[in-house]
């Protein structure tokens, strides 16, 4: 098939720019990657990108297609070949770029870092000839962390990234996931306490791009809404996204309505309204701003009322609580190779915060 590809050339030693356009012979089940080789094979051999494993496994070869970040191995080019499509090749957001498509990662790699990605283990050693057994359903609430490959493509769409560059960001948050929810890590608190200070969960504006872009589904955006709600679980709730938030239950608990008026108080204090009275008298004096005595109650509020009163009962709290990931776990089949079948002792015979041994070789 005949594929044309147009690439952002860039040197950073001379700042020089130019989009080049190049056509060429490839097979039809070839990747971008693939056609990359061919252009630096066969045409251009001063292209420089990144690529090792060429299956989706490395993380190596992030870089954007049209302006979105795709995994160059995982994108076919038949059909866009096909449909005479020319894509715009790009290096990705977000990251100071090296040279054409090559990005410096030190800044990623420093965010990971900061999130200490390491286990620290507070169990004591089990009896000999017996083994620590976690819980299928407390290991799926990390299951789709695990899976990142660390390529960036969701740093390079994350929007508070870009207008903060400080910003942990979706990779290093889902990282930090992975480990406030292993249920064999014993510093889950300090962990939490880190992530919510300046720059970390509650500064993530919950534009889903991330999600949409991840190559692997690990959609970081739920892992920092699972962060999110852990912290609160532990009482971590001092940053004005947790107040934010805990105003929103609250409001919708009691009126069925977002009570607008009290969200400024509750979520920045009293000094910080009394600031910004003039605004909200000019938004009063516009109609803008509903009276805040009486409140407003809905009428469907024993709805809202229900709803949070099952969702209490059922003490779906914290990381469990999260739907979405739910739903994509039920997707996925598990083999837990203990004996009774797809996690009938996991699920069935395990409370949450214990963790039960067993003896080696699953007797
Ligand atoms: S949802 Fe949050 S972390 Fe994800 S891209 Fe948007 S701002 Fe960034
Ligand atoms: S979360 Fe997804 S997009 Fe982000 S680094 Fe990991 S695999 Fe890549
Ligand atoms: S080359 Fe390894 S993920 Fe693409």
């Amino acid at each position: 098939m005949q594929v044309g590809l147009k690439i952002w050339r860039y040197d950073s030693t001379t700042g020089e720019r130019a989009l080049r356009e190049y056509e060429l012979d490839a097979p039809e089940e070839a990747t971008l990657l693939d056609c990359l080789d061919i252009v630096k094979d066969r045409q251009d051999g001063t292209l420089a990108y990144r690529k090792s494993c060429r299956m989706m496994i490395c993380g190596s070869c992030g870089m954007r297609m049209d302006g979105a970040a795709v995994l160059a191995c995982k994108t076919r080019m038949y059909d866009i070949a096909n449909a005479g499509r020319v894509p715009v090749i790009s290096a990705m957001g977000n990251l100071p770029i090296v040279r054409d498509l090559v990005v410096d990662m030190d800044p990623f790699w420093a965010k990971m870092k900061a999130m200490k990605p390491w286990l620290q283990p507070g169990y004591d050693q089990p009896d000999e000839n017996e083994e620590h057994v976690i819980s299928q359903e407390r290991m799926n609430v990390i299951h789709k962390e695990s899976l990142c490959i660390n390529c960036g493509c969701c740093v390079s769409e994350c929007n508070s990234m870009e207008s903060d560059p400080e910003f942990l960001g979706p990779q290093a948050l889902a990282k930090g996931m992975r480990f406030v929810g292993d249920p064999r890590d014993a510093a889950k608190v300090e962990r939490l306490d880190a992530y919510s200070s300046e720059h970390g969960i509650w500064d993530c504006t919950r534009c889903y791009f991330c999600n949409e872009r991840c190559p692997k589904g690990v959609d970081p955006r739920d892992a920092i809404a699972k962060l999110g709600a852990e912290a609160m679980k532990e009482g971590i709730d001092e940053d004005m996204g947790a107040k934010h938030a805990n105003w929103f239950v609250t409001s919708a608990k009691t009126t069925g309505w977002l009570r607008e008026t009290e969200l400024v108080p509750k979520t920045q204090g009293v000094v910080s309204s009394i600031k910004q009275m003039k605004f909200a008298m000019g938004l009063a004096v516009k109609g803008k701003v509903p009276p805040p005595f009486p409140p407003h109650v809905a009428e469907g509020v024993k709805e809202s009322r229900a709803l949070f009163d099952l969702v209490k009962e059922q003490n779906r709290q914290g990381a469990m609580g999260i739907v979405q990931g739910e739903r994509a776990l039920s997707r996925l089949e598990h083999e837990t190779g203990i004996e009774g079948g797809h996690g009938s002792r996991d699920q069935a015979d395990v409370t949450p915060g214990e963790e039960p041994t067993r003896k080696r070789g699953g007797e």
